[in-house]
């Protein structure tokens, strides 16, 4: 069925990649964000700050969208703990905003949470029945998201990811590690710290067969298996082919920054494992499509659906 979709934060990493593939899949895209369209897109395109709420509510009643999928958020985390305001008004206000329009007028919203909703004190993968218990500020205004949507919005998918990695905005790790190495021959990297790399296009393809689901509710969606940081560097350089640029682990405890990051953030995909819907690939091979993505783009290719195919 070909849903009418409004998409918050469509500018940032996984919005970009999002966005085309719903499109892809017959489904008519209405992209939003604070800031300007990227200037090969400027077809349904809106400005919209979701921090304002008169802003969200004539947005959604001029576009009537049947889902809203919110992806917007202030997502530096070190940001969130040097401005706390800043966090709990984007990540928290905002998506009150977002889920009491969705609420009052029966649309389903698909919110973008995270790994960083747990504390990490365990050492098996987190399923969708563990309790949150944020470390820090980014989680914390996170969940408080989480639980406006719950909350508010009767039909909603809670979709948490983590450590995500797309082609768009060149912020992610493995983006930076690349980006490091062509300056540096060697960087130290937190190898006690474990989450599930994922890939923004793999997500997006999961996302599209998720919003044709009855059972609303709260989902982790990440790649299959899972690896520390260091481990995640060594794979970027080791398929990219660098060999200028080595990595040395060192523990968490040696790297500076004002933020507790969980130690364990695994996620289990539990309840699409339940539903016998569980088909993602391990990180790995998506972050071979990942690297093999970015060259192509490096060498002139396109930034949608290069190569095979999708925190
Ligand atoms: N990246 C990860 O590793 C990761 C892991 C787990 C979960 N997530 C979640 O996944 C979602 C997408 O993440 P991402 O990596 O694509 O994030 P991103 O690249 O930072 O994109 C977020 C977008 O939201 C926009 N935005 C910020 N404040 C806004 C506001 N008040 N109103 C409307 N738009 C606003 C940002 O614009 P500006 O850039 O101009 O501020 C940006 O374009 C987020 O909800 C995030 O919490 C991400």
């Amino acid at each position: 069925m070909k849903l009418r979709i409004l998409v918050t934060g469509a500018n940032g990493m996984l919005g970009q990649d999002l966005c085309p593939i719903l499109e892809e899949a017959g489904h008519e895209v209405i992209r939003t964000d604070t800031g300007a369209p990227p200037a090969h897109n400027r077809a349904l395109w809106e400005l919209l700050d979701v921090t304002d709420v008169q802003n969200v509510r004539h947005t959604l009643l001029r576009h009537q969208p049947d889902v809203v999928i919110h992806a917007a958020a202030y997502t530096d985390v070190d940001g969130c703990e040097r401005n706390p305001d800043h966090a709990f008004r984007v990540n928290a206000l905002g998506t009150w905003n977002v889920a009491a329009l969705c609420g009052a007028h029966h649309m389903t919203l698909c919110y973008l949470s995270t790994d960083f909703v747990f504390d990490g004190a365990r050492s098996t993968p987190y399923t969708e029945f563990d309790p949150p218990n944020p470390i820090n500020r980014y989680g914390a205004s996170k969940l408080a998201g989480e639980r406006f949507v719950a909350q508010l919005c009767r039909q909603h998918f809670i979709v948490r990811t983590a450590w995500l990695f797309g082609v768009h905005g060149g912020k992610s790790f493995p983006d930076r590690m690349l980006q490091l190495a062509r300056t540096h021959r060697e960087r130290f990297v937190v190898a006690d710290q474990f989450g599930s790399p994922t890939y923004t296009r793999d997500l997006s393809h999961a996302l599209v067969e998720l919003l044709t689901s009855p059972l609303y509710g709260t989902y982790h969606i990440v790649n299959a298996g899972q690896c520390s940081w260091f481990e995640l560097a060594r794979k970027t350089l080791e398929l990219a082919g660098v060999t200028t640029m080595e990595v040395k682990p060192i523990p968490a405890s040696e790297y500076p920054g004002p933020t507790r990051r969980p130690a364990y953030s695994v996620l289990r995909r539990y309840a699409l494992e339940l539903q016998g819907r569980d088909f993602l690939r391990p990180w790995q091979q998506a972050l071979a499509e990942f690297i093999r993505q970015r060259q192509s783009i490096e060498t002139g290719g396109s930034a949608s659906g290069a190569g095979s195919e999708n925190a």
